[in-house]
């Protein structure tokens, strides 16, 4: 059977890697089962922003390595990288799905079922940030992909709701590069600000890994 082959549009795709590199990149990794390819082309045909693969293998890898059992998820939109983290974290595990948009929640929903992980999946529908704030307990692993104007405000919300050795890793730090410039959009300007902070926050242990539109990984200490 023919491998199929994640088609490198510009969500995908890195602005810093190589096209040739970031094809070779792609066409290492493993085949994904059918609901997850169907994820992939559900969001390519439907232009919904995910991470792909090659981040989501790095999500699986860091939950699976720091042993996350209680995971949120800020912005999850039809649950892709929901899919990874709870197939990553085990049927033990409890994860939490936000979205500002029920109607995404609701093909969320569909896929999890499909998955065979919807009853390790609470589906929340609203604010990311308010519904961390309200849900109870703290959290082995959050993972933030809200929107980037939004980012200094996510990890304000956050930092108290991660234990101690809790991971918080965010999505689009590099945001195309444009954080290299003088930026006007507040979108750019919030990806500086989190970027600043989590560098220089004492609570924090950070690296932002250039991978596909860059990812930071922040331990709290
Ligand atoms: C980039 S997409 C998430 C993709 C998902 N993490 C994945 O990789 O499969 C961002 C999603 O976050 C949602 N969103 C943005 N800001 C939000 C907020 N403050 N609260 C809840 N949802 C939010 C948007 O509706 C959108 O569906």
């Amino acid at each position: 059977m023919a491998k199929h082959k994640i088609i490198l549009d510009k969500n995908i795709a890195s602005v810093f890697t190589r096209r040739d590199v970031d094809k070779y990149l792609y066409d290492l990794l493993p085949e994904r089962d059918a609901v997850v390819r169907e994820m992939e082309t559900c969001a390519h045909q439907h232009g919904y922003f995910i991470i792909g693969p090659a981040v989501a293998r790095l999500l699986a890898l860091l939950a699976q390595v720091s042993g996350a059992r209680r995971i949120f998820e800020m912005g999850s939109a039809i649950g892709y990288s929901t899919v990874w983290l709870a197939r990553a974290a085990g049927p033990q595990a409890e994860i939490f799905y936000t979205d500002g948009n029920p109607e995404n929640a609701r093909r969320a929903e569909a896929y999890f079922r499909r998955a065979g992980v919807s009853r390790r999946i609470h589906v929340l529908t609203g604010d990311a940030l308010a519904l961390l704030k309200k849900t109870p307990g703290k959290f082995d692993l959050i993972f933030n992909d809200v929107d980037k104007h939004q980012y200094p405000a996510a990890l304000r919300a956050a930092l108290p709701k991660l234990r101690r050795g809790g991971l918080l890793i965010t999505d689009n730090t590099l945001w195309s590069g444009k954080v290299t410039r003088r930026a006007k959009d507040a979108d750019t300007r919030g990806v500086k600000e989190f970027n600043r902070l989590v560098h220089a926050s004492k609570q924090l242990f950070t690296v932002l890994l250039p991978l596909r539109d860059g990812v930071t990984i922040c331990r709290k200490v």
